[in-house]
């Protein structure tokens, strides 16, 4: 053989096999590019509705036979098993862990029953179940529970769904917090349906619809994670207080410019104020708000499965799932994670429990005051004081991340809680020596949730008694109507 000549010369067949392989292996990295385009038109066809979606369809089951992964994630918020130290899913009874705030919500639907919030697949049973609805209230509390709500309101107006009574559209309200209070079914892009919130940007002169998308992350949050009051006795219509800012002093300007009172203290009879839920106000005064996060960077991260990103729908604690939120910009370990976040919870809890602490006695103070005849235009500045000090503490109490999303303005408004409650007992203080009641008075026994209730005079067996009789007469006309 003449070894001499070029390997492909000696063998001819060789050429066919060169000539074979890289048919191969184009054919190859042709099939592999004609994956990643179907990858991508898939995750593209994500959004194009197998089944059309009615116009204020409430039933997430239906949303989910087109979206699969976002209704499997955002079901999982049945969830209840996972508990942090201040936050998670399960149920938390609020009273028993802190039974001054039965002393300080006297009078108040509160002192009766508040148990720490689950996910959003809940909501509907817990406002049925809870205490506070044995007492008659409007239709505009279901404003924040239910996919039900924007297609009622649709039907009915805006201003009917809030004049009607709590009770009398109950049957209407079967589907929990879902796609449709968050999503345009034709195009899936984030809308807001809940009237509250496009006025009171009205009112500013702000026009929602202009919102950029990554202010939308966090918008249809806003439309219930916020301080809202119902306005008007007969109209009760759902106002966000939002006209002079969103800070717990120009929200306060707000309400006593209209003089606003949610209800007359039972024990000092000050004219207090209730704090809802302002997590969207309080969140802009911290740092993650002023470097441009929305609460869906942490609340609904994204999430890949199988090639296809997509927004992981399960809403609670971001504590449950740290890899898949904060570690996309952080690098320290779950544990430091959890205990900066701890950290932080810790410290403002510390101050607004010493903030309960002496609230529960300037309202106690206030009552002997009053029982021992001090007349009531000498009351005013201690009541006053009272209502200031309390409406602080409650913003931050009520927002239940403020002391992770802004923990500086938690503690801000904390201490200023306590400087106005110290001021109120200290005004107490020379009324009772005036009166001549012998200082310091002896405090009750309010050590558990049982006797601080027994103490401000509750009957728990009998709003027991008759929250039961209440369900058990109307929950079979309300589910037979569904
Ligand atoms: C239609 C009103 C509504 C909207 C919109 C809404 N929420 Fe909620 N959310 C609620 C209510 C009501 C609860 C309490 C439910 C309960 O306790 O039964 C809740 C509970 C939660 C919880 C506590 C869950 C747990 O497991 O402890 C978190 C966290 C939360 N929401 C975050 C968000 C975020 C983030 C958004 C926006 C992406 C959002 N929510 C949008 C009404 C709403
Ligand atoms: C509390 C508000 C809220 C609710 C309720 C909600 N979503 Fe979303 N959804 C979002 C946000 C925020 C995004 C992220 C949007 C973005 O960044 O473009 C999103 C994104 C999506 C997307 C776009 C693809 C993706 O995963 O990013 C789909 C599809 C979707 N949601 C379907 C659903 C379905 C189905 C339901 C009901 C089972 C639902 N959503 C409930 C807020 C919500
Ligand atoms: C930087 C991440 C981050 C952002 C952004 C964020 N949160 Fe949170 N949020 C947290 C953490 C951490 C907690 C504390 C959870 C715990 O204690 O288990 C929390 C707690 C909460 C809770 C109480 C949940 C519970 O389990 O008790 C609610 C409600 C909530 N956030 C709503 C919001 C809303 C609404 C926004 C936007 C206005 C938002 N969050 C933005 C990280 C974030
Ligand atoms: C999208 C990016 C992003 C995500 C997600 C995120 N962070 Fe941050 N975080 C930041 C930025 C930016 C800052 C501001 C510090 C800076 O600019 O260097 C910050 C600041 C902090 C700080 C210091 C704040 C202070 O009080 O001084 C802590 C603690 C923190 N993050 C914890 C968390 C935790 C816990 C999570 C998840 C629940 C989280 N972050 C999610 C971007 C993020």
């Amino acid at each position: 053989m003449d070894t001499k000549r070029p390997l492909l010369q000696r063998n001819p067949w060789l050429r066919w096999v060169l000539f074979l392989a890289t048919m191969l292996v184009v054919f190859l990295v042709g099939l592999f590019g004609a994956s990643v385009m179907e990858r991508r038109s898939e995750s593209y066809q994500l959004l194009q509705p197998v089944k059309a979606i009615a116009e204020w369809e409430p039933r997430n089951e239906v949303w989910g036979e087109n979206y699969p992964r976002e209704f499997e994630t955002y079901r999982a918020t049945i969830d209840t098993t996972f508990a942090s130290l201040h936050g998670g899913s399960a149920t938390i009874d609020m009273l028993e862990r802190y039974p001054n705030l039965v002393i300080l919500w006297a009078g108040y639907a509160f002192s009766r029953d508040y148990l720490q919030s689950r996910g959003h697949y809940h909501a509907v049973q817990d406002i049925r179940k809870t205490l506070r609805t044995a007492v008659p209230q409007p239709a505009t509390c279901w404003t924040c529970k239910s996919t039900d709500v924007p297609r009622l309101m649709n039907q009915m107006g805006v201003e009917n769904f809030y004049k009607a009574k709590w009770q009398d559209i109950g049957h209407e309200i079967q589907n929990n917090i879902g796609c449709q209070d968050c999503h345009d079914p034709q195009t899936m892009n984030l809308r807001i349906t809940r009237p509250a919130l496009v006025e009171a940007y009205q009112r500013r002169g702000i026009e929602i619809q202009k919102a950029t998308h990554q202010e939308m992350r966090s918008q249809v949050c806003a439309q219930c994670h916020v301080e809202y009051y119902f306005k008007g006795k007969t109209e009760n219509y759902l106002t966000f207080p939002w006209d002079k800012g969103v800070t717990v002093e120009e929200i306060e300007k707000y309400y006593d410019a209209i003089e606003h009172v949610d209800w007359r203290h039972a024990l000092s009879q000050a004219p207090m104020l209730k704090a809802q839920h302002p997590d969207w106000e309080l969140f802009q005064a911290g740092i993650h708000y002023q470097r441009g996060l929305s609460c869906a960077d942490c609340h609904m991260p994204y999430r890949a499965q199988g090639g296809v990103k997509f927004t992981h729908h399960h809403i609670a604690s971001p504590l449950s799932n740290i890899s898949g939120s904060c570690q996309v910009c952080h690098r320290e370990s779950e544990q430091e994670l959890t205990q900066n976040v701890y950290d932080r919870q810790e410290k403002v809890r510390q101050l607004a429990g010493m903030a309960e602490e002496l609230l529960a006695r300037a309202h106690i103070e206030a009552k002997l005051a009053i029982e021992k005849g001090a007349p009531p235009q000498d009351l005013g500045e201690a009541q006053k004081m009272i209502r200031e000090a309390q409406w602080r503490w409650d913003f931050v109490a009520a927002s239940h991340g403020g002391s992770f999303h802004a923990p500086l303005e938690c503690a801000r408004i904390l201490g200023n809680a306590i400087k106005k409650a110290s001021a109120a007992r200290i005004e107490l203080a020379v009324l009772l020596g005036k009166l001549g009641v012998p200082q310091p008075i002896a405090m009750p026994d309010i050590s558990t949730k049982e006797k601080a209730q027994a103490y401000i005079g509750l009957d728990m067996q009998k709003n027991r008694a008759e929250k039961k009789s209440f369900l058990q007469n109307i929950m079979p006309r309300w589910l037979s109507k569904k």
